[in-house]
């Protein structure tokens, strides 16, 4: 099954200029959603994680269901002021202004092996900061895992961990 079938493009939104890729549609036919998913477990699998993160909240989408198909826990890591108790925090840059994701503190025990995921890397803004905040809460970070790369942004540069994905686009 080619998943890119199942994942549209729709030009301009949310601003004029982007291609946005939709999942909409993927996550709606269950056999595609079930091929992807078993996929992304097999890919992931490998990196031997005792936990799954999410990031908030398109990741969340994709990282929670891998979890339970690992018999992994599975882990926040939510836009700012959304998780209670003690967080910690990650400022990163965007294109224009800043962006912030948190973790709670507790969130996993000291060298727990924790595997990033996300619905997509672009710029890998997001995925880098989910990788900075896992390891100030002392996890080791195998990998990342991502269901779409857009390839021409070149995010895979600013990972220092191998990063999966189910899908590319060139441009
Ligand atoms: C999108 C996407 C990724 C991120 C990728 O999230 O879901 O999380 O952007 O971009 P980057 O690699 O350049 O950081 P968005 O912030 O649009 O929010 P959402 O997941 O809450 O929809
Ligand atoms: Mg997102």
């Amino acid at each position: 099954m080619d998943l890119k079938d199942h994942i549209r493009g729709i030009p301009d939104f949310p601003k004029p200029g982007i291609l946005f890729y939709d999942i909409s549609t993927l996550l709606r036919e269950a056999d595609a959603w079930q091929v992807a998913m078993g996929r992304m477990a097999r890919a992931v699998r490998a990196y031997m994680p005792d936990l799954v993160a999410g990031m908030e909240s398109r990741g969340f989408l994709v990282a929670a269901p891998l979890a339970l198909k690992l018999g992994c826990g599975f882990i926040m890591i939510r836009k700012r002021g959304k998780l209670p108790g003690d967080t910690i925090g990650y400022n990163y840059a965007l294109e224009y202004g800043e962006d912030r994701v948190e973790i709670q503190a507790d969130a996993v025990q000291p060298g727990q092996r924790v595997v990033v995921v996300d619905d997509l890397l672009a710029t890998g803004g997001t995925m880098a900061a989910g990788i900075a905040l896992l390891r100030q809460v002392g996890a080791v970070v195998p990998a990342a895992a991502t269901l779409i790369e857009l390839a021409a942004l070149n995010g895979r540069a600013k990972l220092d961990v191998p990063c999966e994905a189910l899908v590319t686009y060139a441009d």
